[in-house]
């Protein structure tokens, strides 16, 4: 059976009344002034443009994809009444045994109905909106998958990294410091040899999904996506590099990355909520062979102030990833983790731990804040007690305020794992980490025993009373 594509993606979103067509919109900024309201708030529909002026009216653009739970439950395989907690403990049990697949190369499939090479090659075709008014250029990849192969072993890696497009037949891709295709290109460099890469703009949202988030080093994302869809990925071999792209993928394009050859890249609007990133020289793409599906779908997913289509869907990964590698590392008792969303679900976490011994809390936030999952670009790590729902931001503040002496309660570490996205890194150009802090919320363990008594109604009163009196109380209590 042919894998589940980004066709079979949208008539599952459109089953659950999950989609809005938008016909007309002009891509200069309509259609990303549509997306930035439509992904202000997190439940509201996916959106896909049509008959955008100046293309093929098929030719379409989809964004505003993985900004609800159902959309990320469907993705994921999950039923789409799934719950934010039941994605978490998806997560978390998907890190401790991840499943695998090998891929199959078919060499043949829907990406190929349309080929062209050498001067044929023209990706401007391909309706890419100007995101956000003051961005710099048209960013074809931004829910995209950039596929390279390591030079000294046969290690397929592909991440989501940011695609413009310059001209007909030159992209760039910014891949930021310690990210495993930076590390790739640069061993091509290194040598002296360019770079082969392929990138795929438009396939099922898993394939975004896997690549936006950390799976480990020399391990192929591949058949991650094929263990998260439980088939092996068919696979084509892209004609000049051999680079594997999806079968059924909508649109892909590959060519070399030159050692030294840059192109002006950016601004765009980033996930941190700003533009900190500004405009520099990046890598340039020159690109061999474009390909693309019939009636071929561009998807996006766009950056932007928190909340925004780049980062939802990683709060409740990384919640799950965060809690599990506690778990490896040894950490008893973790309770809950909660990766929220105003950070663009990495700049803050909250951990809530059932304390068992003095250090406990500082042992746990301090792993958080730089094991795998947890250390890119984190500011914040606060660790609170269990009676706190690290998801309930006033709670998770009220144990701030109570629990927490800035004398003993706050590590601060300097050189952390950053970007030059992050506006607080220690420079853009020449040092790009960060520093953060790490905050104990949790009661004094010295003192647990004569810490003044929560004034709030105990667990068993709250059931009596509401047995008795439900009538009178406010909705949802
Ligand atoms: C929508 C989206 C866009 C992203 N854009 C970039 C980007 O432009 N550059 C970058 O270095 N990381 C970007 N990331 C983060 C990486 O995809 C992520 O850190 C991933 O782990 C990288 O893959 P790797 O571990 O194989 O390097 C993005 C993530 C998402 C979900």
């Amino acid at each position: 059976m042919a894998n589940k594509d980004l066709r079979t993606w949208i008539d599952e979103v459109q089953a659950i009344g999950e989609m809005q067509h938008v016909k007309g919109a002009e891509p200069a900024e309509e259609i990303g002034g549509i997306v930035d309201l439509y992904q202000r708030k997190m439940g509201n529909s996916a959106v896909m443009f049509s008959e955008v002026p100046g293309f093929a009216p098929n030719n379409r653009v989809l964004a505003n994809i993985l900004t609800s739970v159902p959309r990320i439950a469907l993705t994921l395989g999950l039923p789409p009444t799934s719950s934010e907690m039941d994605l978490i403990s998806w997560w978390r049990g998907y890190m401790k045994n991840a499943p695998t697949h090998t891929p199959i190369a078919v060499n043949g499939g829907p990406l190929l109905e349309n080929v062209m090479e050498g001067d044929k090659v023209d990706i401007t075709k391909i309706p890419t909106p100007k995101w956000h008014e003051h961005d710099g250029g048209h960013f074809i990849g931004t829910a995209c998958i950039v596929v390279m192969k390591d030079p000294d072993s046969d290690w397929i890696n592909f991440g989501t990294y940011r695609v413009q497009q310059h001209d007909p037949k030159t992209a760039s891709v910014m891949i930021s410091p310690g990210k495993h295709g930076r590390i790739i290109m640069r061993k091509y460099h290194e040598r002296g040899l360019p770079c082969p890469v392929a990138v795929v703009v438009g396939a099922h949202p898993a394939f975004l999904m896997i690549g936006g988030l950390e799976i480990p080093y020399g391990k192929n994302e591949y058949d991650a996506v094929g263990g998260l869809m439980g088939q092996p990925i068919e696979i084509i071999n892209m004609p000049k590099t051999g680079l594997p792209v999806p079968a059924q993928a909508e649109i892909a394009f590959e060519g070399y990355i030159h050692p030294n050859d840059t192109v002006i890249e950016g601004p765009l609007g980033e996930w941190t909520g700003y533009y900190a990133g500004g405009q520099r020289e990046e890598p340039a793409i020159r690109i061999e062979t474009f390909m693309h599906r019939n009636d071929p779908v561009l998807m996006g997913a766009i950056p932007a102030v928190p909340p925004n289509d780049n980062t939802y869907y990683l709060g409740h990964y990384r919640a799950g990833a965060v809690w599990s590698q506690l778990e490896a590392a040894g950490i008893p008792e973790i309770k809950g983790v909660c990766a929220h969303e105003a950070g663009g679900s990495r700049m803050w976490l909250t951990v809530s731990i059932k304390q068992l011994y003095g250090g406990h809390a500082k042992q746990a936030g301090l792993v958080a804040s730089q094991c795998l999952a947890g250390a890119y670009t984190n500011r914040w790590v606060v660790v609170v007690d269990d009676d706190i729902d690290p998801h309930n931001m006033n709670d998770v503040v009220w144990a701030m305020c109570t629990r927490f002496d800035p004398r003993e309660d706050m590590e601060m570490l300097r050189g952390g794992w950053s970007s030059h996205l992050d506006p607080m890194c220690y420079d853009g150009d020449t040092d790009r980490r960060n520093a953060r802090l790490v905050i104990d919320a949790c009661r004094p363990w010295v003192r647990r025993d004569s810490f003044p008594m929560v004034a709030r109604s105990s667990r068993e009163l709250d059931e009596r009373v509401k047995a008795k009196w439900a009538h009178i109380l406010p909705k949802g209590v």
